[in-house]
């Protein structure tokens, strides 16, 4: 057990929603405890909510293929969501339900410390990003100290919609010159023109 673990039965029997009550398993997250990259997406759905684990389902699939296409597996990331239970008919989280829910959350980002937060659809770029649009923001960076934020769109999203499913595989492919990036600026603080050159690079 870590620290990270110790939050999955907490999770598992939380209540603090209606749909505490109403999911069949709640969906803490999953992946390397250490991870360099946390992807965040929305809330479990019908498969997610049957296994405990998330994206297992379709969108899950596309998710793993992403990742894989940056010469990744999931267990060398980490995988988590807004919200840990499914709501029910796949009806969009509530305002409380965020709420309620941001303290898992916050605690696994906390305990995780990766280098990069992957937003993956609206809600999870709403708690990084608040007031922007996805159409706008998806494929960009931004830094705060030691940790990049990247704002992608919803895989379930882009499964089926041509020109998203291009843009969502596009934006994966600069996760790794982003992360490198990022990583050589914190390395090197001294250099305060390299480190303005290689920002506007995001
Ligand atoms: N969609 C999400 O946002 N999360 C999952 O875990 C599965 C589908």
């Amino acid at each position: 057990m870590s620290a990270l673990t110790d939050l999955y039965p907490q999770i598992q029997t939380c209540r603090r929603c209606e749909i505490g009550h109403s999911r069949t398993k709640a969906v803490p997250g999953e992946g390397a405890e250490h991870a360099e990259i946390l992807f965040i997406g929305e809330a479990p759905g019908w498969h997610e909510d049957q296994q405990g684990r998330p994206f297992v389902g379709p969108a899950g699939q596309f998710l793993d293929q992403l990742i894989g296409s940056i010469g990744l597996k999931r267990e060398q990331v980490y995988i988590a969501n807004v919200i840990k239970c499914r709501p029910p008919n796949n009806r969009e989280p509530l305002p409380t339900e965020i709420q309620n829910c941001k303290p898992w959350l916050d605690r696994q980002i906390e305990l995780i410390q990766p280098k990069m937060i992957v937003t993956l659809g609206r809600y999870s770029m709403e708690k990084f990003f608040p007031g922007k649009s996805i159409s706008k923001i998806h494929g960009t960076a931004r830094r705060e100290g030691n940790l990049i934020y990247f704002a992608m769109y919803h895989p379930a999203a882009a499964l089926h919609q041509g020109s998203l499913r291009q843009a969502i595989e596009a934006d994966m492919l600069k996760i790794p010159k982003v992360l490198a990036e990022a990583t050589s600026i914190v390395q090197e603080p001294e250099s305060p023109a390299t480190q303005q050159q290689q920002l506007n690079l995001f």
